[in-house]
């Protein structure tokens, strides 16, 4: 974003119409409500925004955190005690909902020993209409409610709630704008998500995305590859391409571009030297996106294949539209065409009518591809989604052993696999300093792995040679080796 003096805003015209000219004029606005009450308080008030589920919803957080702070909010990491407390909410699975319920018990008895305190809401939840129903009648302490689609609206409804002192309200069914050029606050200096798609056109029919998030669509490249060299001018050497399904990246643009074009382009810019991207679909995986991957300097040797089910019947129930052995081929071609690369997967248990002989086939995929990781679910019903109302919903002691019997496979196989770079020498981008022991930093592979080795502060952000001395599980630790 080009830097804006907002303080030259003049807030006696009327707002603009056109955006983001519309969310600068009230971000100054919303700048002035907040000075004034900083002043009123004798300190500057602070915000704590809180993520739940997924990457998207993390880059999100990185807006809704830049808008803030533009408008003069200090961030505070214990929600307990800052002035304005937004909880970026997830839906995909019913336990989201509860911890988010719970929480804001929590928080109500906060406001209540400090009543100026906003408390606001947004994200997938809010795009369920049952769950704003509820927050109006038994929630009535929230300020500010909004969707997923109008999150560049965040300081326009800011500044409403600080003009009005009503709860406001403002959800939107879908829509087909995408706003550029807003701020955003990086978590971390060295690397970045980036949104290269919004929503998703898939309705497998567990899954409550494509009416929470819209459909698809996808940012022109000059915007995607115009924020990349930005971030890389700011000192991002790695970013995480988003999209709920990147695969079909491109296909809805005025001029059509594929996902693997649109990684050649980020492939040159200069300074950059990771890209990595999620999530992939296998339907939509391309031999043009094998072959990128395959030739790229700076794609990660990392795949996330979500397989859903190893049931070809249970697949074609999901609406996945693959098979079992269409995936376990894509796999053989990714393989023979980026041997070194890590594979892993999302998988649900539970689905409606999924039989002992289903859950074998998923246990049968699972030891022939050998994932190393697998991120495990227990089936849980969206209302709204076609699966929902399916027959044959199965019983949650039955769910539960499945359950604990996949995990056991996958950990043991994850075990072994990522086993495999014991003694060698690999890149590391360093991220952090240890948690538990401050003369550790930790850092990734390429492949995803975490490696921890002897190192300071100084080194985060750097990608160093590291020597994996030894595999603990799921993690190694290793010795920078000197240049
Ligand atoms: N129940 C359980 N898991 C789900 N997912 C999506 N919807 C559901 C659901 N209703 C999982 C899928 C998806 C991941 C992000 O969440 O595995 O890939
Ligand atoms: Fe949900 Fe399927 Fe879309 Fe992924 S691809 S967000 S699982 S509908």
């Amino acid at each position: 974003m080009k830097t804006i003096n907002f303080s030259k805003i003049n807030l006696s015209d009327e707002p603009p119409v056109r955006e983001p000219e519309r969310q600068y004029y009230f971000i100054a606005k919303a700048r002035e409500y907040v000075r004034e009450q900083a002043e009123k308080a004798g300190h500057p008030l602070t915000f704590c925004v809180v993520t739940f589920g997924c990457q998207m919803n993390a880059r999100d957080s990185e807006k809704l955190a830049g808008i803030l702070e533009q408008i003069g909010y200090r961030e505070e990491a214990d929600e307990g005690k800052a002035d304005f407390v937004i909880y970026n909410t997830c839906t995909v699975r019913e336990n989201a909902n509860q911890r988010v319920y719970g929480r804001l018990g929590q928080l109500n008895r906060v406001k209540k020993k400090n009543p100026h305190m906003l408390i606001g809401l947004c994200g997938c939840m809010m795009q369920e209409p049952e769950v704003v129903e509820k927050l109006k009648k038994s929630y009535r302490f929230v300020d500010l409610i909004f969707g997923t689609h109008n999150i560049y609206k965040f300081a326009e409804l800011i500044a409403t709630r600080l003009e009005s002192g009503r709860m406001v309200i403002d959800i939107w069914k879908d829509t087909d704008k995408i706003v550029e050029d807003l701020p955003a606050e990086r978590k971390y200096s060295f690397k970045s998500g980036v949104n290269i798609m919004f929503g998703c056109n898939n309705f497998c029919s567990y899954c409550i995305v494509p009416y929470v998030r819209g459909r698809e669509r996808s940012r022109n490249p000059h915007d995607i590859i115009r924020e990349i060299e930005e971030l890389v001018a700011d000192g991002v050497v790695e970013v995480m391409l988003l999209g709920q399904n990147v695969n079909s990246y491109g296909k809805n643009l005025e001029q059509p571009m594929s996902f693997a074009q649109l990684l050649r382009e980020i492939e040159k810019i200069d300074g950059l030297k990771r890209i990595r991207f999620m999530t992939s679909h296998p339907k939509d995986l391309s031999d043009e996106l094998i072959e990128v991957m395959g030739s790229s300097e700076k794609i990660c040797r990392h795949l996330h294949l979500p397989i859903q089910s190893g049931s070809s019947r249970i697949l074609e129930k999901m609406n996945r539209r693959y098979t079992k052995e269409h995936y376990l081929e894509l796999v053989e071609k990714i393989r023979s065409s980026v041997p070194d690369i890590s594979l892993t997967t999302d998988i649900i248990v539970g689905f409606p009518g999924e039989t002992e002989e289903d859950f074998q086939e998923t246990l049968d995929v699972v030891r022939k591809v050998r994932y190393d990781s697998a991120f495990t679910f227990i089936y849980s019903k969206r209302t709204g989604t076609p699966a929902a109302i399916m027959e044959d919903q199965v019983p949650e002691s039955v769910v539960k052993d499945r359950f604990d019997r996949l995990l056991k496979e996958v950990q043991s196989i994850s075990g072994e696999v990522c086993s495999v770079y014991t003694n060698t020498i690999q890149d590391v981008l360093v991220e952090t300093v240890n948690d538990h022991d401050a003369a550790l930093v930790t850092g990734r592979m390429s492949n995803n792995l975490l490696v921890h080795f002897p190192g300071g502060e100084d080194l985060i952000g750097k990608i160093v040679s590291v020597e994996l001395k030894e595999c603990r599980g799921f993690y190694y630790i290793g010795d920078m080796i000197k240049k």
